[in-house]
């Protein structure tokens, strides 16, 4: 298993200022209630205020908790990872990484678990219920639920064969759900490119991002629901999506017939649905992508992903690097630090 030290740089410049120039009041190790750095996260490469070290002093144990439980439910589940790691996701692209996701419905919270993209699809709760159940008991009101979010997505990474890197810590949870912003914010399977694209430039995310990122399908499933369409009316004529192989979409079909099936599951990477490997684009290549959000980068004609998709089908380290680092970035959009936000106690609702 690959470990990538990305942006050393960066952390380091990070970590000086939020030694030197806002030592007061917290210096941000997670000690007692108000740690972090006071400023807001920002979109893209630097989010100030998160640092890797965050919780060396206050819970230096946090990731091998997380590890433990991990490893016993992606054993018991090996989609479980994938889940996880979708999670993150959806939880950074609607108001930034804060565990909004995580919010059941309650007076104050419309949650965003009934969204479109969310419902009968989100998975893998119990599991952070499970690893922040065993924070509790070791290092009380100390670790976020955002945080834990991003630990679990980074470790079902590395326990599926993938990459591992260096994660910035300190997120607090949000005291918000939006609703709207996970029916507005997170890409339909049936996106265009320019939608894809257009949709992560909201979040400070790039076109390298984007293809990197869409690698995170080389595990789990997806519901027929999800690519109906290009098996039976691609483009409003009635006909399949001509970029599918024939092979492939013959037995795409019988799992999700033109009526009904629609929760009949398809691996996103058939050849290696639990492995974290660069599969996914070769497939692409062979015409066997699932979504159309998937196939579309190698076809939908915009920008260099389709040249992306082609270099990370050739070269599976240069894939790892650059999911590595988009992770980060992705881990990075607008997270709560310093005093905003809060540890929620329990992961669905807040304090
Ligand atoms: C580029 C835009 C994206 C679109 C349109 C998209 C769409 C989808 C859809 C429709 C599903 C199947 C959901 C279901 O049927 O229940 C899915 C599953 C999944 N997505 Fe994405 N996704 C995108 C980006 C990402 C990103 C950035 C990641 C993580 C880095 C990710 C990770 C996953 C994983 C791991 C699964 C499988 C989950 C499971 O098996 O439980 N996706 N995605
Ligand atoms: C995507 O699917 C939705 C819901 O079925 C539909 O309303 C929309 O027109 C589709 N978009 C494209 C680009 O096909």
């Amino acid at each position: 298993m690959a470990f990538f030290t990305v942006n050393l740089g960066f952390l380091i410049t990070v970590f000086l200022s939020a030694t030197f120039s806002r030592a007061h009041p917290g210096l941000g190790f997670g000690w007692g209630g108000g740690s972090g750095t006071g400023g807001h996260g920002q979109f893209g490469g630097g989010a100030v205020g998160l640092f890797p070290q965050f919780y060396q002093f206050s819970c230096p144990q946090v990731n091998d908790i997380v590890m433990s439980v991990l490893e016993k439910a992606i054993a018991r589940d090996p989609r479980m990872a994938a889940s996880l790691l979708r999670l993150h996701f959806h939880d950074c692209f609607v108001q930034g990484c804060d565990a909004s996701v995580l919010l059941d419905d309650s007076a104050t919270i419309v949650s965003e678990k009934k969204s479109g993209p969310n419902l009968n699809s989100l998975r893998g709760f119990e599991v952070i219920d499970e690893i922040k159940a065993k924070l509790e008991e070791q290092c009380p009101q100390t670790v976020s639920c955002a945080d834990i979010v991003a630990l679990a997505a980074r470790g079902s990474t590395v326990l599926s064969g993938g990459p591992s890197w260096e994660l910035p810590l300190g997120r607090r949870d949000s005291k918000t759900a939006s609703l709207t912003g996970s029916n507005t914010n997170i890409p339909p399977p049936n996106s265009t490119l320019q939608n894809l694209i257009t949709m992560f430039n909201r979040q400070g995310l790039d076109e390298v991002d984007l293809v990197a990122l869409s690698g995170g399908h080389t595990i789990g499933v997806a519901r027929c629901v999800t690519f109906k369409q290009r098996l039976y009316n691609q483009n409003g004529n009635n006909q399949p999506d001509e970029t599918l192989e024939k092979t492939y979409y013959l037995g795409l079909k019988s799992i999700c017939p033109k009526s009904g099936g629609d929760n009949n599951i398809s691996p996103l990477d058939f050849s290696s649905p639990a492995r974290f490997d660069n599969t996914y684009f070769k497939l692409l290549i062979w015409g066997r992508g699932l979504l159309n959000s998937d196939e579309v980068l190698l076809t939908g004609n915009v920008g260099k992903t389709m040249e992306l998709v082609k270099i990370y089908a050739e070269d599976e380290n240069l894939f790892f690097k650059q999911f590595a680092k988009s992770m980060i970035k992705m881990g990075n959009i607008s997270p709560l630090t310093g005093f905003s936000g809060e540890i929620r106690n329990n992961c669905h609702r807040v304090n």
